[in-house]
């Protein structure tokens, strides 16, 4: 098994970097579960239609509202689907919360506390493209936005992703071209896998 997160701010394309990758590593007979979060749990669902539409008054809720979203995503989905042994490929995870709430102005360290029993994936990569670029791709999605894709908060978002990912020693890689990026996170993936014993190189 391993165990990959994405993550990096709105707009940067990892949905469709992950489908890529899925699709790649499918192509050589790799088992892959695709997941994301905010999950589709009935607590997903609710995190999607209510926190995401307006601004909820103290910002803590959200930091809760994800986490126990997460815990069950962890319960419920990753730890089965590392447990059949397959590549999980996912879509964000605890340091969109470190980060994103974070960036609301939460006490970081609160933030590691409440996500202290969420374990460690194998890989964390952070996709990372300047704010101009990725609010050109967000206008051109015709995205009406959620609270968090503001201009002033997408920057503190990038800023703080980059500084946790220097901090944990996440793998960044620049998002601008898409098959560059493909091509250059498949690399990272395949070498991860050999490492664990789980592909050849050909
Ligand atoms: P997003 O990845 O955009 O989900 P979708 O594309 O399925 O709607 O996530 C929704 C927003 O929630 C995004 O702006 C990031 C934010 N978010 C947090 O603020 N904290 C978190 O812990 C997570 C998982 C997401």
């Amino acid at each position: 098994m391993a165990w990959i997160v994405i993550e990096g701010p709105d707009g940067v394309g990892k949905t469709t970097l992950i489908s890529l990758l899925r699709g790649s590593l499918t192509e050589k007979g790799i088992k892959v579960c695709v997941t994301s979060e905010p999950t589709n749990s009935p607590l997903g669902k609710l995190i999607r239609e209510w926190l995401l539409k307006q601004k909820i008054e103290p910002p803590h809720v959200y930091a809760l509202a994800f986490s126990a979203d997460r815990y069950y995503h962890y319960h419920n989905v990753i730890k089965p689907a590392l447990s059949r042994g397959e590549v999980l490929l996912q879509e964000r995870y605890k340091e969109s919360t470190i980060v994103y709430q974070g960036a609301m102005g939460l006490d970081l360290e609160w933030l590691e506390l409440i996500c202290r029993y969420l374990p460690d994936p194998d890989l964390t990569i952070l996709l990372d493209l300047e704010v101009g670029k990725i609010i050109q791709r967000l206008k051109l999605r015709g995205e009406s936005g959620d609270i968090f894709e503001k201009k002033d908060f997408l920057h503190r978002v990038r800023e703080l992703y980059l500084r946790r990912a220097r901090e944990k020693g996440f793998l960044v890689l620049y998002a601008e071209d898409l098959e560059k990026l493909h091509r250059q996170a498949l690399q990272y993936i395949l070498t991860l896998l050999e490492e664990k014993g789980l592909t050849r190189r050909r």
